[in-house]
């Protein structure tokens, strides 16, 4: 079974695609940690994210296990991650890492921007995950202040309405909703009961009710 996770930052997508593959046993892929890796080099290399020259070296010269994963997880390399993921070329490149991962026979969980409409269009199951941009900005500073960070509020929801306005208006794979995806809306969900909904979804999906 291929479950497809998209939606925006900060929806809640990352930790119900976490707790998805381990209540089926499957092995889980977030997707948004290869463009923050690729961001992570350019900034690492002394580019600027738009510079698509650097991009794409930094994507050929790509090992997803370089960094760890707090190391990619900073405001910056997530910023800088959705400049670089518009260059078609950069996206073009990670497709077959993403694909040859989903193909595991098992199975798989995917995470990110283009799952359900670019990666895998025959997912089984599809979930577009989404909360309002104030609720999301909200556990994002959440987050940030958790890390012992300094948080500006209003920066952290202009940085959230800054990264929806590229991700969804880029020309390459564009954040949207698959037409055969399931909604799950968590603005007033906790997280145990998004990933309820979440296993809801993959449950009846597989009991053949509930598409679309
Ligand atoms: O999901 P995350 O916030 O870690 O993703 C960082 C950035 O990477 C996103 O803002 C988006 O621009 C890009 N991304 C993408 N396609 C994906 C995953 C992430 O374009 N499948």
């Amino acid at each position: 079974m291929i479950i497809a996770i998209d939606g925006p930052a900060a929806s809640g997508k990352g930790t119900i695609s976490k707790r998805l593959a381990a209540h089926y046993g499957l092995r889980h892929l977030d997707t948004g940690l290869l463009y923050r890796a690729v961001a992570k080099a350019v900034l690492d290399a002394g580019r600027s994210p738009d510079d698509s020259a650097a991009a794409m070296a930094a994507t050929f010269g790509l090992d997803p296990a370089r960094y760890d994963e707090a190391a990619l997880k900073t405001a910056a390399v997530g910023s800088a991650a959705s400049v670089v993921s518009a260059f078609p070329q950069v996206r073009d490149a990670l497709l077959a890492f993403q694909r040859d991962f989903a193909a595991h026979a098992a199975g798989a969980v995917l995470d990110g921007r283009d799952i359900g409409t670019v990666i895998c269009p025959d997912a089984e199951v599809k979930i577009f995950v989404t909360a309002t941009p104030e609720v999301r900005a909200g556990r994002r500073a959440a987050e940030y202040r958790g890390q012992g960070h300094d948080v500006d509020d209003a920066a952290v929801l202009a940085d959230i309405r800054a990264r929806d306005e590229r991700d969804t208006g880029r020309a390459a794979a564009p954040l949207k909703q698959a037409a055969d995806a399931h909604l799950l809306d968590t603005t007033d969900l906790d997280i145990d009961a998004a990933i309820r909904a979440a296993i809801d979804i993959v449950e009846a999906t597989r009991a053949g009710r509930g598409r679309g």
